[in-house]
């Protein structure tokens, strides 16, 4: 391999030396600005909240599916004007081909779904847990990387699809100790713009940019909102309107006042309001007209979560896009997910003292006490892993106290000895750690 790598091993060369690196420098002990190690503890928190994740899926009959970290450029490039784009890791390869790591993952959903085509039956409910990048400006619970859950459910046009999902989110808060007293949904639905945009003759083809604009509302002041809405053409009438029902916090208003209850819109959100009284999580959601979402390609129901302390950004949020896969040549199929980080929530569970307490767990913990008995101490760490039970075996010759204090850090259940006398007669000394209760058991009668 080093020859290889070093270019040599063509005929009558010389194999070429490695190239050492003499100039020892310290390197920093930091992950990149952004990114996290996983320590084992921290490991342990991410498993714990990966398997909920997981469950939940599984609960709601969900598939897991997974894509390349590694895109395309162009899969993410949108016209809208996202934030996100402005945030991608891109660079081009050593075959001059532009990529990016992925800063979400629905993009690389539609792209798969479009490429399977016809071979799959609808509707597919698919669930993913992936690292995504994006250069953030870094501040609680946003980071450089993160972990996305998405549940998406491709080919149900109706709102029963989004009802479901929101289910599936509100069955993992509980799960994990979080109450409607906590954490609530915002919910709209962008066909409220549309259907503004509409009756003031804006072209179709702004909706997207708009919805972006609109999404800045909170984040920057909203005089540079309506000079980027007038950019747009919106004349300043639309402008106001459109900030006017952004304000709305009822449904009951939307109809009444602004809509004149023929909306696509209120029919949607009503019949949300109406599943998610069946599915039992009324006390969750409310109507907020000011939830539009930063991503160009929804174009229904719109949802985010968030605490109800206002203390953190967006827990996780999701909606429908019904016309994303024909942005990239495909059929459009009706379409919603969402994405749910792993930040926020840790910080969530952080302040509501949630975390939970998780140690390392190993069922045996296995010593020689003489140096000559290690093979011996191999053969029943063998014998009970070919059970199915975990064996932490200890490798050098160490002192009881050590193997004690080594099988309290590792919280292991029983203590495994194996001394010259017990083992002549195929025996090992078995010690329960919890009870302090101690067994002479036979090598076969390991379980
Ligand atoms: P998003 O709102 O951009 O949507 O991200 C979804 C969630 O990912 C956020 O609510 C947050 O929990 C987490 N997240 C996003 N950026 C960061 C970050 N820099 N650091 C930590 N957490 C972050 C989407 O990505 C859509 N693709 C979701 C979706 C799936 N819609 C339909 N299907």
């Amino acid at each position: 391999a080093a020859t290889k790598a070093n270019g040599g091993g063509r005929s009558g060369s010389i194999v070429a030396p490695l190239v050492v690196n003499e100039d020892f420098q310290k390197i920093d002990v930091n992950p990149p600005k952004g990114t996290r190690d996983f320590p084992p503890e921290d490991m342990r928190l991410r498993n714990w909240l990966f398997n909920h994740f997981k469950e939940v899926s599984r609960l709601f009959g969900y598939e897991e599916v997974d894509f390349p970290v590694l895109e395309t450029e162009a899969l993410f490039i949108r016209k809208a004007g996202e934030e996100i784009r402005d945030q991608l890791y891109c660079f081009e390869d050593r075959g001059n081909r532009r990529v990016a790591l992925r800063p979400e993952l629905t993009p690389s959903l539609a792209r798969l779904v479009i490429q399977k085509g016809k071979s799959v039956s609808l509707p597919l409910k698919w669930f993913a847990v992936g690292q995504c990048w994006r250069y953030e400006r870094m501040t609680r619970g946003r980071r450089r990387e993160h972990y996305q859950w998405n549940m998406d459910i491709i080919g149900v046009p109706e709102v029963t699809a989004e009802a479901e999902l929101i289910s599936s989110i509100v069955t993992f808060f509980k799960r994990i100790g979080i109450t409607a007293s906590d954490v609530g949904f915002k919910v709209s639905s962008r066909k409220v713009l549309q259907e503004l945009l509409k009756k003031y003759g804006v072209p179709e083809d702004l909706f997207g940019r708009v919805c972006i604009i609109i999404d800045k509302i909170e984040k920057i002041p909203i005089d540079e909102i309506k000079k980027e809405l007038g950019f747009t053409g919106i004349s300043e009438d639309a402008i106001e309107q459109l900030l006017q029902v952004l304000s709305v916090k009822s449904l009951d208003d939307l109809e009444a006042d602004i809509l004149g209850g023929a909306g696509e819109a209120i029919a949607d959100l009503k019949q949300l309001f109406s599943l998610a009284e069946k599915f039992g999580y009324s006390e969750w959601i409310q109507f907020d007209a000011s939830v539009v979402r930063g991503l160009a390609y929804y174009t229904g129901i719109v949802f985010e979560g968030f605490d109800r302390k206002g203390k953190l950004r967006a827990i996780c949020g999701g909606g429908r896009y019904d016309r994303l896969l024909s942005t990239y040549g495909g059929d459009d199929i009706p379409a919603c997910g969402f994405g749910f980080g792993d930040a926020v929530i840790v910080e969530l569970l952080k302040e509501k003292d949630l975390l939970p307490e998780l140690g390392q767990e190993v069922e045996n913990i296995v010593c020689a006490l003489d140096k000559d008995l290690q093979g011996a101490a191999a053969t029943v760490a063998t014998t009970l892993r070919d059970k199915g039970q975990s064996v932490d075996l200890v490798l050098e010759s160490k002192p009881l106290k050590w193997v004690f204090k080594r099988a309290a850090r590792v919280n292991a259940r029983r203590l495994v000895l194996v001394g010259k006398a017990e083992w002549e007669d195929g025996s090992v000394s078995v010690k329960v750690l919890s009870s302090g209760e101690q067994f002479q058991v036979k090598l076969n009668d390991l379980e």
